[in-house]
């Protein structure tokens, strides 16, 4: 047979075959057809197939000893070459293994059968309790709502903690960064929200953390009460970058799912930094240049992308309002992506260190934190007392270092005065036991009480107006 006869008969052949997939399998759609090509290169975890004719974004299947599979997806190409990276572990790859590509993007399988479950990013249960029966399928990567079209945020959420509640309403539909190092609580305080927060369903991203962090998650922050209306996404720090992205984009798929069906959902995202580092290992192993600080220009590009998916449906949908955790080690503000996260979110919460170490939980940095839809969900009475508790508490911690030591002097300034008269009652309100819970209404009363009863002789009522 001559090399063109073979190259017919070829084509014929993925025709046909290309026609019993679509007619055996009508869902998810396909990609048009697809040729199969050859494992040349594998470096890290780059492989670099030839021959391979496969869309951007696509799956394709490795040949390895043994006549095992793994799933990779496509993520570059140059001239004939085809970029892929792997979603599994490499194991007995061979040189000129087949690739195959298949005829399907990521799909993500739905439906109330998820609700209580703890998933990979492949949508494999991870709690040993059965398969998950899919009602439908949606993409990975979700379709992008116009902006236009987007419900405004309107109405104030209930998160169930006091200091979010009172001085940082959060809109249904925000998207919100919680900024903190290790250690100081983040974890927590999502588990606080997602046992307290008033939604439908609670989808929880858990990405690149350690394997024990996920299991410590699901059965002691989470407990059997809030799992029971949440769906865990999780993808430990021990997968594939590529797999850790899938996390974070299937979870999204899941709210978004929720959302479409009319339902007010929650999506916690921890955290949006591990993310970004995923995508950093994809981008520098393609070749992309790390142009800043590391970071190649996929970062971020993809970061807006995942955040961007998340909030308020078209008109009369459901919504996603989401929590983004970000590390900033070392309390680093500036670093990249903490600074683009900053700039893509409508919010964000800074939980500091130095509260946390002086045992005040949740360690909530008022002072720094920000909810960019309060203007909407507030009323000019309720910003008042925010604006005079923040004043407050920045008059004290300017005076921090000499009323730690008993050097501060009464009577020097009135704003200080009040703050340090006050102090107790401002610990109490930002306090919260982790199994206690405080609706909008009690936190806007507790603020309320906070400033208006008690000391309030000792200074003006405004004092840096004075
Ligand atoms: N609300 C809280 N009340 C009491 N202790 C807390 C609280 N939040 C955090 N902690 C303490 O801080 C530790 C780390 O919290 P965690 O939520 O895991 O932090 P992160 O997720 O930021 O690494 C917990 O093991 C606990 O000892
Ligand atoms: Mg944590």
């Amino acid at each position: 047979m001559s090399s063109v006869a073979a190259a017919h008969w070829q084509e014929a052949r993925n025709l046909r075959l290309a026609a019993r997939l679509q007619a055996a399998d009508p869902q998810p759609p396909s990609l048009g057809l697809a040729r199969e090509g050859v494992l040349r290169r594998a470096v890290g975890l780059t492989l670099e197939a030839s021959g391979c004719s496969a869309p951007l974004g696509s799956r394709c299947r490795v040949e390895t000893a043994g006549g095992r599979w793994v799933d990779a997806e496509v993520v570059g190409f140059a001239g004939d070459r085809t970029y892929l990276m792997p979603t599994a572990d490499l194991e007995g790859l061979l040189p000129n293994a087949r690739v195959v590509p298949l005829r399907r993007r990521g799909e993500v399988a739905v439906g109330e059968g998820l609700l209580g479950r703890v998933i990979d990013s492949d949508g494999v249960p991870l709690d040993g309790r059965g398969p998950v029966r899919a009602e439908q399928w949606v993409g990975l990567a979700g379709t992008a709502i116009n902006p236009l079209m987007r419900e405004p945020i309107t109405q104030s959420l209930d998160v169930g903690v006091r200091a979010i509640n009172a001085l940082l309403p959060i809109g249904r539909g925000q998207r919100i960064g919680l900024f903190a190092g290790s250690g100081v609580g983040k974890s927590t305080l999502l588990g606080m929200m997602t046992r307290f927060t008033a939604a439908d369903v609670i989808v929880v991203g858990l990405i690149g953390e350690r394997g024990r962090e996920v299991r410590d998650f699901v059965e002691s922050t989470l407990g059997e009460e809030g799992l029971r209306r949440a769906v865990v996404v999780a993808t430990p720090a021990d997968r594939p970058p590529l797999a850790r992205l899938h996390g974070a984009l299937r979870a999204t798929a899941i709210a978004e799912y929720y959302r479409d069906q009319g339902l007010h959902v929650l999506l916690l995202m921890d955290s949006l930094t591990r993310f970004a580092h995923a995508q950093r290992e994809v981008g520098l192993s393609v070749g992309e240049p790390p142009t800043t600080r590391g970071y190649p220009p996929s970062v971020f590009a993809k970061l807006p992308q995942l955040v961007e998916r998340a909030g308020n449906g078209a008109d009369g949908r459901g919504s996603i309002t989401a929590f983004y955790t970000v590390l900033t080690e070392g309390d680093d503000q500036q670093e990249p992506i903490a600074d683009a996260a900053r700039a893509i979110l409508d919010g964000h919460i800074v939980l500091t260190r130095r509260i946390a170490d002086a045992g005040q939980y949740p360690a909530i940095d008022v002072e720094v934190s920000v909810s960019r839809v309060m203007q909407e969900i507030t009323d000019p009475a309720w910003r008042e007392r925010i604006r005079r508790l923040k004043r407050l508490m920045a008059a004290h911690s300017a005076q921090r270092d000499l009323i730690a030591i008993g050097a501060y002097q009464r009577g020097s300034d009135p704003a200080v005065d009040e703050a340090v008269a006050r102090w107790p009652a401002i610990q109490a309100f930002l306090g919260q036991d982790v199994a206690e819970a405080s609706d909008v209404a009690a936190s806007r009363a507790a603020l309320a009480a906070l400033l208006d009863d008690g000391p309030a002789a000792v200074a003006p009522n405004r004092p840096q107006e004075a």
